[in-house]
């Protein structure tokens, strides 16, 4: 396989069993090798799929010589910067910087309702707390990216400018390393699998670089944040305890209070509203039935333990008209 090129060859066979994806990392392994020498390699580590598995690729065929930094920016869900550290850093041995910019980065949103503004503040200061890091280091001559097939298909289309955060720096004078450019997402799983990684990661759902900051609507703050993050740590372990087939859910907290009766006082707190969808490639989307009585344990669940939150509703909308996503 020639890692060099940008086109995946049409005889290359789909990596769906353990024994291909050894193969695969095995290669993968060699060509790291050959094209990083000694030199130090860099990560944006976010957690997700793509960096995740490029990361554990990484560290088998340099070790040290990889530089993983994972930025906590404050809009992650409840337990994945923890699961990062005790993954590559406890389980791996990886050279992992852990930065936490949570109060920079809710600071620069205080006040900021427009979605689309908060997307390119959250992005734009990814790259500086990114760029502030590598600055500290010396040596580094190489970028890991976790690029995937699609995006390297999607970016020759013009379909979409890479959004997510943890991009490249733009003046940033490395050599790229993207050993999984060539590999479609289900390769990218089951690749990972092969490298050890646990299934919540390699089987994580999809979540937006900007994290938990575009589905806590509008001007973000600190409260309502973590009711949110609460909430959706509820939704999700509730729907995989249900073993319900559901590819994306989650949910949304919209900056409005609703009246409600707690405690036999009137309460005016936040609604919490629960999407889930089901769709093939996120271009179009429908929402699944969910068991009824799976939607009223999540209800009781997040009335009784999260604070601030007074209503629960269930999002019906497909995509069209709906966005997946609220912002
Ligand atoms: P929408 O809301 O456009 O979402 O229907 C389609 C899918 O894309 C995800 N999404 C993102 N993924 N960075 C990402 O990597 C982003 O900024 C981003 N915004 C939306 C969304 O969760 C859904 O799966």
């Amino acid at each position: 396989m020639d890692f060099t090129s940008n086109q995946r060859p049409a005889d290359m066979e789909r990596i769906t069993t353990p024994e291909l994806a050894d193969a695969f990392i095995a290669e993968a392994v060699d060509a790291v090798r050959a094209q990083v020498g000694d030199g130090k390699v860099l990560l944006a580590l976010s957690g997700g799929v793509d960096s995740s598995v490029v990361a554990a690729l990484l560290i088998k065929a340099i070790g040290k010589q990889l530089i993983s930094v994972h930025v906590n920016h404050g809009l992650m869900r409840k337990g994945e910067s923890e699961q990062v550290i005790e993954v590559f850093r406890d389980g791996l041995d990886a050279n992992l910087v852990y930065v936490d910019a949570t109060d920079r980065f809710l600071n620069l949103l205080a006040g900021v309702a427009e979605p689309e503004a908060k997307r390119k503040l959250i992005g734009a200061e990814f790259i500086n707390v990114f760029a502030e890091e590598a600055a500290k280091l010396e040596g580094v001559g190489f970028l890991g990216q976790g690029t995937i097939y699609p995006d390297i298909l999607e970016s020759a289309d013009g379909v979409k400018a890479h959004h997510n955060v943890g991009g490249l720096p733009e003046d940033m004078d490395f050599e790229l390393v993207e050993p999984v450019k060539l590999l479609y997402k289900d390769e990218v799983r089951v690749v990972g699998r092969r490298l050890g990684l646990p299934e919540s990661m390699v089987e994580r759902q999809p979540f937006p670089g900007p994290g938990l900051g575009v589905r806590c609507l509008g001007a973000i703050t600190r409260d309502r944040l973590e009711a949110l993050r609460e909430a959706d740590a509820v939704v999700r372990e509730e729907i995989e305890a249900a073993g319900q087939d559901v590819w994306q859910y989650f949910c949304v907290v919209p900056d409005m209070r609703a009246t409600g009766v707690r405690d036999g006082r009137r309460a005016f707190d936040w609604p919490v509203i629960i999407r889930c969808v089901n769709t093939v490639d996120a271009m179009t989307a429908e929402v699944p039935e969910l068991d009824w009585a799976l939607l009223r344990r999540i209800t009781a669940r997040i009335l009784a333990e999260v604070p601030g939150v007074c209503r629960v509703a269930y999002d019906l909308t497909p995509k069209p008209v709906g966005t997946i996503e609220w912002e």
